[in-house]
């Protein structure tokens, strides 16, 4: 075993620094966001733990929101709440004047708790149900997706008075990212193709009670190339002039150092350049970010529990895929240092708790001596990390702690053993 006790080069701490959000500093060895060092965080609040930057957040909410606004009057910013869907996010992200898109109930019931306007919301989903379209018009949902035929068939038979809905068109554009996070294919299961969306828009066209507002189109996730956004646009261009165009989210997120990702400004730009060539230019423009707005202002925060050496030397923390599921499904790359020991040091295999091979956090990541009592930080986890988080093993799903200055919170709480046995019924 080789110890790496010295001090690492700046450049390496600084490289690693980068990938953590704007309050976050170094203290000596130690990972600090806001007034909170990382021992503090673990001390307070335990691990595993979600460690959301607020400032960072609320940053991010308004560079979008700003930025849509200058390059487009008539616009509003959806946030894509299955990116993060806590109750907390979604006050903040509607303080900040977004609106939110909710897929099904459980999303929209949070959003609706969190005090968020309805009207801004945007229903999807590609099975949405009888009820949860009953609760969204009860609700006064602002806009619904029909995203296949029986949505319309359903909604008339369920629509009073009169909602405002989109067709999602299948655009057949090919972006690169993981299959699993790819919709904007021809044989996807989302939206309809072109020519059904063609006669989606005749059906719609007759309606007394949905009114067709326009289009929606979403290419999938973690995508780190502007074109393709750029040409959905040109594509749905070609189905005619709507008053709204929803171009769905799908930016990346840059989990690792040597990831290169488009910026929100060189995305806005390639998407509103393309709306200024193809759309009306009294077109209403939303957008649905959800990854590259929550994924880059939160970490999470694990304790070493052993540290095993051999041919190849595994750290294992007190988390993994019951908290972070994004490796196991789309073999996402993250990075990690230390929190108490930032910097690095020779190679370890980061692997999680949960019995199963596939449980590992990163395949490779050097990191300074770490031994059992160590934190972790792995940064770049707030995209979807908790939403997929489960109970593997019994594993309890962690909390959301939110930072801000020398404020800290629990905005959601850790699951405690109580709550795997709450839904049992009928058992004996
Ligand atoms: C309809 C729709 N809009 C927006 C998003 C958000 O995508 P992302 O988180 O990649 O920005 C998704 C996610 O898959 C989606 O399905």
């Amino acid at each position: 075993m080789t110890e790496t006790t010295s001090a690492p080069p700046a450049d390496e701490r600084a490289q690693l620094l980068e990938l953590f959000s704007s309050q976050a500093h170094l203290e000596g060895d130690e990972l600090v966001l806001g007034g909170w060092s990382a021992t503090r965080l673990a001390d307070e609040f335990d691990t595993p733990a979600l460690i959301m930057d607020e400032v960072a957040l609320r940053e991010r909410a308004r560079r979008y929101r700003d930025g849509l606004a200058r390059r487009w009057a008539n616009s509003r910013v959806i946030w894509a709440s299955k990116s993060l869907p806590c109750t907390a996010l979604y006050r903040v992200m509607h303080e900040e004047g977004l609106g939110i898109d909710v897929a099904g109930g459980g999303e929209l019931v949070m959003a609706l708790a969190a005090g968020a306007d309805p009207a801004t919301f945007v229903l999807h989903g590609n099975a949405k149900t009888d009820r949860e379209l009953e609760m969204a018009l009860e609700a006064g949902v602002g806009t619904i997706v029909i995203d296949n035929f029986d949505d319309i068939d359903r909604l008339e038979r369920r629509v009073r008075d009169v909602q405002g809905v989109l067709v999602r068109v299948r655009p057949e554009v090919e972006a690169a990212t993981h299959a699993a996070i790819a919709t904007g294919h021809a044989d996807s299961k989302f939206g309809l193709s072109m020519d059904d969306a063609r006669h989606a828009i005749d059906r719609l066209a007759q309606s007394d009670r949905l009114r067709l507002d326009g289009l929606h189109v979403h290419m999938g996730s973690q995508i780190l190339d502007t074109a393709p956004f750029a040409r959905a646009v040109e594509v749905v261009a070609q189905l005619g002039d709507f008053a709204v165009y929803d171009l769905g989210g799908g930016l990346g997120a840059r989990y690792t150092h040597d990831m290169v990702v488009p910026s929100v400004e060189e995305y806005l730009d390639a998407l509103v350049g393309a709306a200024r060539a193809h759309l009306p230019a009294d077109a209403r423009l939303l957008i649905e970010p959800g990854r590259s707005m929550v994924a880059e202002s939160a970490f999470t925060l694990y304790r070493v529990v052993t540290v095993k050496h051999g041919e190849r030397s595994f750290v294992a923390v007190d988390g993994g895929m019951g908290d972070n599921l994004e490796v196991s499904l789309y073999g996402q790359a993250f990075d990690a240092t230390l929190a108490n020991r930032v910097g690095r040091g020779e190679p370890f295999t980061l692997v999680g708790r949960h019995c199963e091979s596939g449980d590992q956090l990163i395949e490779s990541v050097r990191l300074r001596d770490p031994k059992a009592g160590d934190l972790v930080a792995v940064p770049v986890t707030g995209a979807y990390c908790l939403t997929m988080a489960n109970n593997y093993n019994g594993a309890l799903r962690p909390p959301i702690v939110m930072v801000n200055g020398d404020d800290a919170r629990v905005v959601l709480r850790r699951e405690g053993y109580d709550d795997l046995l709450r839904r049992d019924q009928d058992w004996s």
